[in-house]
C-alpha cells in the first residue's frame, strides 16, 4: 500500500487554507492509504524561536485536525519532535543539498526579508528537513497547497541524488497530492492571494459564527463592476475564488451573472459567503471544542503515534546507513 504523508507547523490555528488546501485531502486519503500525519514543531522554530508553549501548540493542532475528520485508528498522527531518526536523514540530505538550490526558495528569500535579523541555518535549509520528514517513511504522495511546490521539487531532488549517488532505489519520488485537478491557493480576505497565518488574513477553524460574518464583511473590494461582462481585478477575483471553494457551483454562477450585467452588490455577496463558510465551519468548530478538552486522548494518540512513526523511519534508517557503508 502507497504511503502518504501530510505535516503542518504548529505556529497557529488552522485556517480555511490549511484546511482546502491539504487537510481534507488527507482525510479522504486516509481510507486508501497508509496516512501519516505530523505536526511540524521542529519547522516552527525557523520563525518562532522562542515558542510559548510548544506542547500545547501541537495538542491544538491535533484537536483541530481530529475534528476535521483525521481518524487515529487509520492514520499514524505524531509531533515531528518525538521522531528524532528524522534528524539523522537531514543531516544525509544536507550533504547533497547545494547552497545555490536552498538559496533559490521563494520562501527562503521571503521570510529572509522579513526576518533580516534572523536569516539562520534552519530556515535556509528548511526544504531538506521536509525532504527527510517525507522520506523517512518512503512516502509517495504529500497532500499540499500551491505554497509548497518548491519545498516538494526539492524533496524529489533529494530522493533522485541519493538513489544516484549510492545507485539504489530506496526512495521513490514523493508526489505532490491536490484534491482537485490542481494545486490550491485560498486567497486571504485583504485582497492579498494567500490566506496565510502571519498575514492576519485568516478564517480560522474555530472562528465563532460572528467573528466569521464580520472578517468576511469586511473583506476588500472595489467601487463594483463598471462594464458589462468586463474582466474582474485581482480582489475580486479573489472573493469570487473563495466563493468557488466554499460554496456551490450554482451560487457561484448566480453571482457572476450578476457581476457581469453590472446589478452586484458586494454586501449580498459577502453575506452568502460567510452563510456558506458558518455552515462548514460550525460542525468543526464545536468539535474542536471536545477534542480540545481531551488532552489525556491528545497524548495518547501522539504517543503511539510516535511509536509507529518511529518504527517506520528507523526501517528507512536503517537501510541508509548500510547503503552509505556505516555501522548499524
Ligand atoms: P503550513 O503549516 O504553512 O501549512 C500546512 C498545509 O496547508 C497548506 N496551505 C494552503 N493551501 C492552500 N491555500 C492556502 N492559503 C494555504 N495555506 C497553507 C500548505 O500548502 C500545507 O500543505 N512546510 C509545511 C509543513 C511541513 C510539511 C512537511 C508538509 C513540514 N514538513 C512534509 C508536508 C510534508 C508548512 O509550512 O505548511
Amino acid at each position: 500500500m502507497d504511503t502518504v504523508l501530510s505535516g503542518i507547523r504548529p505556529t497557529g490555528n488552522l485556517h480555511l487554507g490549511n484546511y482546502y488546501g491539504a487537510v481534507r485531502s488527507f482525510v479522504k486519503m486516509q481510507y486508501e492509504y497508509n496516512c501519516l500525519f505530523f505536526i511540524a514543531d521542529w519547522h516552527s522554530l525557523t520563525t518562532h524561536p522562542t515558542p510559548e508553549n510548544i506542547q500545547n501548540s501541537a495538542r491544538t493542532i491535533l484537536a483541530e485536525y481530529l475534528a476535521c475528520g483525521l481518524d487515529p485508528e487509520k492514520a499514524t498522527i505524531y509531533v515531528q519532535s518525538d521522531v528524532p531518526e528524522t534528524l539523522e536523514l537531514y543531516l544525509y540530505f544536507n550533504m547533497n543539498t547545494y547552497l545555490g538550490e536552498l538559496g533559490r526558495v521563494t520562501t527562503f528569500k521571503e521570510k529572509a526579508r522579513q526576518q533580516p535579523d534572523n536569516v539562520n541555518a534552519g530556515l535556509f535549509t528548511y526544504p531538506t528537513l521536509m525532504a527527510a520528514d517525507i522520506l523517512q517513511h518512503r512516502a509517495k504522495y504529500v497532500p499540499v497547497g500551491k505554497d509548497q511546490e518548491q519545498n516538494m521539487e526539492i524533496a524529489r531532488k533529494c530522493a533522485r541524488r541519493f538513489n544516484n549517488i549510492y545507485k539504489t532505489e530506496l526512495f521513490p519520488e514523493p508526489q505532490n497530492y491536490y484534491f482537485g485537478a490542481e494545486a490550491l491557493k485560498v486567497p486571504g480576505l485583504d485582497g492579498t492571494g494567500k490566506m496565510g497565518k502571519s498575514d492576519g488574513n485568516c478564517i480560522y477553524l474555530c472562528d465563532e459564527e460572528k467573528v466569521v460574518r464580520k472578517k468576511v464583511m469586511r473583506a476588500v473590494t472595489d467601487n463594483g463592476p463598471q462594464a458589462l461582462n468586463s474582466e474582474k481585478p485581482e480582489v475580486i477575483e479573489n472573493l469570487f475564488k473563495m466563493m468557488s471553494i466554499v460554496s456551490d457551483a450554482e451560487t457561484v454562477k448566480y453571482f457572476d451573472e450578476k457581476w457581469n450585467d453590472c446589478t452586484l452588490r458586494y454586501g449580498d455577496m459577502k453575506k452568502q459567503l460567510a452563510e456558506d463558510m458558518v455552515k462548514v465551519l460550525n460542525p468543526i468548530r464545536e468539535r474542536i471544542q471536545e477534542f480540545s478538552a481531551n488532552t489525556e486522548l491528545l497524548d495518547k494518540i501522539a504517543r503511539q503515534g510516535a511509536e509507529r512513526a518511529r518504527e517506520s523511519a528507523s526501517a528507512t534508517l536503517k537501510e541508509v546507513r548500510k547503503i552509505i557503508g556505516f555501522r548499524i
